[in-house]
């Protein structure tokens, strides 16, 4: 039995918003910049967005650091631009979501003000405060862009919690006087007709009671048994779903750490009533662990694939804020750009799970290569390359190297529209250095070769569409065990589409079982021009090619 909704059919779009387009030249982008691309957006075919935050922010960590949940951040816009392109984008059928950073707020928040004054403070326990142990933190917790996860305030001899950096303190979800105030905003959200959330970091809401040590460690640790997933974690979202969301038809996608079919079933199933899917990311980071190794990319998509089908949904995504391109780490970014990121597009279009799809991935954006520090802006680029030579000591060759595999910038340099200097985002030097590679790679180039990857998307979009099979028909793994070819079929009804995919630039034979019959198939796309003659008899595939057939006759295993 399949229930139908329309974010399961949805195709979503992420928005970076300081980096996607500049329409009032101070070099950083705006939602009015969002507003004069709707159209653009419309015409890759994307129906759901989702913007990282704009709301009020010192910006220590690019907005996830909020300082008031209500108010937009002015070099963003204003309030009244938000309903503006709510409304607009509603016209043109496409749903906007925002992205709900509720583990923490900013150091600058009046809440955490107000906090840090005093012990007695109504604000107080809005926070997570706790007496120091031997002369040193309440325990050995790492936070993710520092050592320690808590920090000393003078003001009341106390430490705080904070997950991310000092200037992100971690909520109290204990309290349910915060809990109550986080609805009351979450509310007045929803009552501005957006469309769902993504929320931030959620895992974290509910800790380990009493915060216990990490035993046996020497150094700080980011201890996932503590300090994620705690004992109320669950019944935090429900009373979330419960209070609030349900009340309204939208949809909610969490960021969710250490993910497994069976948690995420647990959390994401319908009857739960929790939150409608995670993020699906464990390929991202374990392909880029594993290095370019497609038959661990296959074994981990076809678990998701196989576990959640009919029980929960999910998130696909190979590009988000948080990872280098997929191009530059799994595909290839030079001679086989263009080949291996329609490859990715047709991966990503063709599993089950709502596809996210990152701003620039359309048009095939890379890795950036900064030659200075001076040049990168993110905290955890900044924290991380500061740990490697101040505390490890590694050449600055080395960690500059590192710094360029992994760095979060690689994903958020502007947004490349055009090959004029500023890339067509902005009229001046924007907020952090450009992509040298925009002269050869641009939305205006895309948009006029009809064999482009941004012409590809379009296309994977519409198949997305105009084949609910791919949406909701089951997934059927063949050549288990190919080191280079992935290849699976959907079926829903009598629509049975086969996806053929060679994830290496190499060119392997492929010998498809012989039950699956290619005669009288029809070929609904590939990256490659292909003969006609050749589809029967495929053979070798070319570097990274993809191809999807539609299947003439389902056939019997
Ligand atoms: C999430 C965001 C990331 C941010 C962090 C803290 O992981 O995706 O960009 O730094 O949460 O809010
Ligand atoms: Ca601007």
């Amino acid at each position: 039995m399949t229930d139908s909704k329309w974010w399961k059919e949805s195709v979503a779009y992420q928005i970076y918003p300081r980096s996607f387009y500049d329409s009032n030249g101070d070099g950083i982008g705006d939602l009015p910049g969002i507003l004069q691309k709707l159209d653009y957006l419309k015409t890759l075919g994307v129906d759901l967005l989702w913007l990282n935050p704009i709301y009020a922010s010192p910006d220590a960590d690019n907005g996830y650091d909020i300082s008031d949940y209500l108010a937009i951040q002015p070099q963003f816009g204003t309030m009244a631009d938000v309903e503006r392109m709510i409304e607009e984008a509603h016209r043109r059928g496409m749903r906007i979501i925002m992205d709900l950073v509720i583990n923490h707020t900013s150091d600058q928040h009046p809440w955490f003000v107000e906090s840090r004054k005093s012990k007695d403070k109504p604000y107080r326990d809005f926070y997570i405060w706790r007496d120091g142990k031997d002369g040193r933190e309440p325990n050995n917790w790492q936070a993710h862009f520092n050592k320690s996860a808590w920090t000393f305030d003078e003001q009341t001899n106390q430490y705080y919690l904070h997950t991310f950096s000092p200037y992100q303190p971690d909520l109290n979800w204990e309290n349910p006087k915060l809990r109550a105030a986080l609805y009351e905003m979450i509310e007045a959200w929803l009552k501005k007709d957006i469309d769902g959330f993504r929320l931030d970091a959620i895992s974290f809401i509910s800790k380990a009671p009493g915060f216990p040590d990490h035993p046996g460690a020497d150094d700080y640790i980011f201890d996932r048994k503590n300090m994620i997933h705690g004992p109320e974690y669950h019944t935090y979202l429900r009373e979330l779903y419960q209070t609030v969301l349900s009340k309204y038809d939208i949809v909610t996608v969490g960021e969710c750490l250490d993910l497994t079919v069976e948690s995420t079933i647990e959390m994401a199933a319908p009857e739960r009533n929790e939150l409608n899917m995670p993020f699906l990311f464990e390929h991202i980071s374990e392909t880029i662990k594993c290095g370019k190794n497609p038959q661990r990319l296959k074994e981990i998509l076809t678990r998701w694939q196989l576990g959640l089908h009919q029980k929960a949904w999910s998130g696909p995504a190979f590009n988000n804020h948080d990872s280098p391109r997929v191009v530059s780490t799994f595909g290839n970014e030079t001679q086989y750009r263009e080949a291996s990121a329609k490859l990715f597009g047709t991966l990503l279009l063709t599993l089950e799970g709502t596809p996210f799809i990152y701003q620039g991935e359309e048009i095939g954006m890379t890795n950036v290569v900064f030659s200075t520090i001076a040049d990168y802006r993110d905290i955890d680029t900044l924290n991380t390359h500061h740990a490697l030579v101040e505390e490890k000591g590694v050449d600055s060759v080395t960690a500059l190297a590192t710094i360029h595999a992994t760095s979060r910038d690689n994903a958020r340099t502007p947004m490349q529209w055009d090959d004029s200097p500023h890339v067509g985002f902005s009229t001046v030097e924007p907020w952090i250095k450009v992509n040298p590679n925009y002269t050869t790679i641009n939305v205006q180039q895309s948009i006029a070769d009809s064999n482009s990857i941004f012409a590809y998307y379009q296309k994977l979009i519409q198949l997305r569409k105009t084949h609910l099979s791919l949406v909701y028909g089951e997934y059927e793994l063949f050549l288990e065990n190919h080191p280079e070819i992935y290849c699976f079929a959907r079926t829903w009804d009598d629509d049975r589409l086969l996806v053929i995919l060679n994830c290496t630039p190499r060119q392997p034979v492929l010998a498809l079982p012989a039950a699956i019959e290619l005669a009288d198939s029809e070929l609904l796309i590939s990256n490659y021009p292909v003969d006609l003659a050749d589809n029967l008899h495929l053979r070798v595939l070319r570097p990274y090619e993809a191809r999807v057939y539609r299947l003439h006759e389902p056939v019997e295993l």
